[in-house]
């Protein structure tokens, strides 16, 4: 039932999502499967979620030896940095083959050899070929379109255009989320849990691979409403954006250079390990920059005979900006990519709000610790999307409280407030001139690498912006991305060590001991 309003608005459903990426549909349509009563509520239209625009696939392994479920665990604790939680990471590799079969069941179709067996890709930070691809670099797309057709067959109250402005939190649970519609109306959608599956904060910055609807919507809604909020300091920065001005940038993908792609400096050099974690190669490219005073670097494609028809989409995408993948060098450079952190969850999801969920990207389920390897994300989100439905069937009410372990053993939780993200004074420019002004702030002062002086200035030149009433969608979206980016300052400034993706000049030395910080609104 695809509708543009709550036709049964008096109901209280048994679960209402936020957000139509493969975290939220993959829980939508497993809740509608379980007898659920599902609303699923998306801001833009149903198929265009952040998910659509993942080139790089799936992780999984799918059963092919040498490679195992305990090596792909192993990639992901040593891409985290020594935080992810690896009891976290052992639901992911071992739940996250089974659910690649039911998206198959469901009809999504994946690269194959002439075979029959899936060609599989490796990425970097992956020690084995376990990447599953759609039509070369559109996994994104396939995965959508299978979840989009599959819940459409499905009962539920389908509300796209649809912007949820706050969490309700009656008797200290979440019981409802207000909306305003397509024509501008407010509704309140009762629902006994609410699951955040809204996606991360790309569009924090200025230079970034995500769509314009990556606001953090979901993580601000939750840290207003007191959920807790963790590792935002982690932003993923994909290393080989195309550098050229249309944003957001068209990535490169990263299977690319698991093909055999090479990463060269301007005078033809090489100068990183190309299949290192992303973390790792993007410092690298900023730092040859710097050295060579250039704004990007080159992907050197001109190799691989069979580029074009290995990744369609990408070519297409190069040809169609003046870029011939067989004889042009590619200018690259790294563009904000991946929110690592967001809104604290247990293993099935709850957060620290009973009746509030979260999966997929707006949630910190301690997959992916300080650096999220490549291809986990798909993943996270089709696994998580679904424990959090089974949990929810099974009774479950709140989240487990039971701490976090690295590789090494219990990492320390250091708890501490993050500041009002409320503007100090009304607006005087356009809203477009102040997210742009905020994007600005967040790429000189919170980008690959930090420090207290740039972190100070990107807090006080955000707390100069001011907010205009809120009354239109795009002023709601830049007081989520003030929320997030003043969380996201105030536990980089917290962070005093470089690990994973969150580097800072005047921290060079990772702490021996991990600690997550992990932050709630001042009361
Ligand atoms: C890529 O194709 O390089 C991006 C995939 C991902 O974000 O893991």
């Amino acid at each position: 039932m695809n509708t543009n309003s709550f036709e049964r608005s008096e109901e209280r459903f048994d679960v209402a999502i936020i957000g139509s990426g493969v975290a939220g549909l993959s829980a939508a349509v497993r809740a509608a499967d379980m007898g659920q009563s599902v609303a699923l509520v998306t801001k833009s239209d149903l198929d265009q979620a952040t998910t659509r625009w993942a080139q790089g696939g799936i992780a999984a392994v799918l059963g092919g030896d040498p490679d195992s479920t305990d090596s792909h665990l192993a990639d992901t604790l040593a891409a985290g940095a020594g935080l992810c939680d690896r009891e976290a990471v052992r639901v992911l590799v071992d739940e996250g083959p089974r659910r690649v079969e039911e998206l198959i069941a469901l009809g999504a179709e994946f690269d194959r050899l002439a075979s029959g067996a899936f060609s599989l890709a490796r990425e970097g930070g992956h020690s084995h070929a376990r990447v599953l691809h759609a039509g070369g670099a559109a996994t994104g797309v396939e995965v959508e379109r299978a979840l989009v057709a599959a819940i459409e067959d499905r009962a539920a109250a389908i509300v796209e255009r649809c912007f949820a402005t706050d969490l309700v939190v009656e008797g200290g649970e979440v019981s409802a989320v207000d909306v305003i519609t397509d024509d501008g109306s407010r509704q309140r959608l009762r629902a006994r849990n609410v699951v955040l599956a809204s996606g991360g904060a790309g569009q924090l910055f200025s230079v970034t691979t995500n769509p314009l609807v990556a606001t953090g919507d979901g993580i601000a809604m939750g840290i207003r409403a007191g959920a807790e909020a963790a590792d935002l300091e982690f932003v993923q920065f994909h290393p080989t954006a195309l550098h050229q001005p249309s944003m957001p940038r068209p990535l490169i993908s990263e299977a690319l250079r698991g093909h055999g792609a090479l990463l060269v400096d301007d005078e033809g050099e090489r100068f990183v390990d190309e299949l290192a974690p992303r973390d790792v190669v993007s410092r690298a490219i900023v730092d040859h920059m710097r050295v060579r005073g250039t704004s990007n670097v080159f992907l050197d494609t001109t190799r691989l005979p069979d580029v074009a028809t290995h990744f369609p989409t990408i070519t297409a995408t190069l040809l169609s900006l003046g870029f011939d993948p067989t004889k042009d060098l590619l200018p690259v450079s790294p563009a904000a990519h991946y929110t690592c952190g967001g809104l604290m969850t247990d293993l099935d999801g709850a957060s620290s709000l009973p009746g509030l969920w979260a999966a997929g990207e707006v949630a910190c389920c301690g997959v992916h610790g300080a650096n999220r390897l490549a291809s986990n994300s798909l993943l996270d989100g089709m696994v998580f999307g679904a424990r959090v439905v089974e949990a929810i069937a099974g009774g479950k009410r709140g989240a487990d409280d039971n701490g976090v372990r690295s590789a090494a053993g219990p990492v320390k939780i250091r708890r501490f407030s993050l500041p009002q993200s409320g503007a100090n004074k009304s607006a005087d420019e356009p809203v477009e001139r102040r997210r742009a002004r905020l994007q600005t702030a967040m790429t000189e002062g919170v980008g690959v690498v930090r420090s207290a002086d740039t972190l100070h200035g990107a807090a006080t030149e955000i707390d100069s912006i001011g907010a205009g009433p809120l009354d239109s969608v795009a002023e709601r979206e830049l007081e989520n991305l003030r929320t997030v980016a003043l969380a996201t300052v105030a536990l980089a400034t917290a962070r005093t060590e470089s690990r994973g993706a969150h580097w800072r000049h005047d921290f060079p030395a990772t702490d021996d001991t991990p600690y997550r910080l992990v932050g709630t609104l001042d009361a």
